[in-house]
């Protein structure tokens, strides 16, 4: 069957999630095959050629073409995919019987305790989101005031929304583009939560940020990994249907686990922590499960933004698929190729 084809008949709801799930699996066997060299100089020169190759780059690309479908969804989708800390990103799974809400507050709990987050400071969070790093640390510390940047007006109106709600008058929401933001501020701490993934340059970027960052202050980045890869997601054949699914070519790049120690010229790594990703695939999997357990309300919600019912019925199995998608990436080898990283960096 034809990708194009294959991915119709995904949508339409003609496929199995059984036999999606194997789909997706034989993709990423695939990808694996396509990166893993026989030779570790052969390993390392192809990681290299990436590393020098993003440093002729613009700092991000096609950015308008991500946003779109999947950062600009209906805030009523978006309540019920999430947990109740509308974390956009994964959650810590400390052991089987860990909630979806539980595993988000593990995870923000972990960040606090490896940013070194303490009362008084200022803290940025950049490409905020919904607020979930921002609101739960505003909320903890409340004498540090956080600023979170944003380039969605709505994901704004939430945050401003909840800190009223929260009756919180520590965090601001900065709409902006991270690659053309300026600031005067300098911060005690910074976060970037699952952003580099969509960058390119990171020497620029972290160039960009170091000077944000006041002399003693601290960076603290997660971003999802290869333990060994690093590649831009572009289909590697014909057949390859799943590495644009989701992103769109030129909005993502995967790096590798040590990636970033490669662009160290204004910042340098404190302390690095490999997370399993299990962590991500439950996260995947309780997204799913939140869908599927309020389908009547979800597939109104689809209705309701769409011309036609083929076109609801498409947009909902598109979100479903999405939810297999990273359960199955992530979960692949039981968490052992694809995976989270947690970097700390001081400034140079
Ligand atoms: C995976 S989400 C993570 C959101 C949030 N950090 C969290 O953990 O819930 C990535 C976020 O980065 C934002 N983003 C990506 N590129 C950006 C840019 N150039 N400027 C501002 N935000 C950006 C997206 O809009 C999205 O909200």
């Amino acid at each position: 069957m034809a990708k194009e084809e294959l991915v119709e008949n995904m949508e339409l709801g003609l496929i199995s999630d059984d036999q999606i799930r194997e789909h997706i699996r034989i993709q990423l066997g695939k990808r694996l095959i396509w990166g893993y060299k026989s030779t570790h100089e052969e390993q390392l020169s192809q990681l290299l050629d990436l590393v020098h190759s993003l440093r002729s780059m613009k700092m991000a690309t096609e950015m308008e073409n991500l946003d779109l479908k999947l950062y600009e969804s209906p805030m009523s989708f978006l309540k019920i995919q999430h947990g109740s800390n509308m974390k956009q990103s994964a959650g810590y799974y400390t052991d089987e019987s860990t909630t979806l809400d539980e595993a988000e507050i593990a995870m923000l709990d972990l960040y606090m305790e490896r940013a070194q987050i303490k009362d008084c400071q200022s803290v940025l969070d950049l490409g905020c989101g919904l607020g979930a790093v921002a609101l739960f640390g505003a909320n903890k510390f409340k004498n540090c005031q956080f600023t979170g940047v944003t380039s969605s007006m709505e994901q704004k109106d939430y945050i401003e929304g909840k800190c009223k709600e929260l009756k919180l008058s520590n965090v601001k929401v900065v709409l902006a583009d991270i690659t053309t933001y300026e600031t005067e501020e300098r911060f005690d701490r910074i976060f970037a939560v699952e952003l580099i993934e969509h960058m390119k340059n990171y020497q620029l970027l972290l160039k960009k940020i170091s000077e944000w960052m006041k002399d003693d202050g601290l960076l603290f980045i997660e971003h999802v990994c290869h333990k060994t890869l690093a590649y831009h997601f572009e289909p590697i054949d014909e057949e390859d249907w799943f590495t644009n699914y989701i992103f769109p070519s030129g909005t993502l790049t995967l790096s590798s686990a040590s990636m970033l120690l490669y662009f160290q010229d204004d910042v340098a790594v404190v302390n690095q922590w490999i997370l399993s990703g299990k962590n991500y695939s439950r996260t995947h999997e309780e997204w799913l499960k939140n869908m599927d357990n309020n389908i009547v309300e979800f597939k109104q919600i689809m209705k309701s933004i769409t011309k036609s019912e083929e076109e609801a019925t498409k947009l909902f199995n598109f979100w479903r698929i999405f939810c297999m998608c990273g359960a199955e990436w992530f979960g692949y080898k039981n968490g052992e190729e694809w995976m989270l990283t947690h970097l700390l960096f001081k400034k140079n």
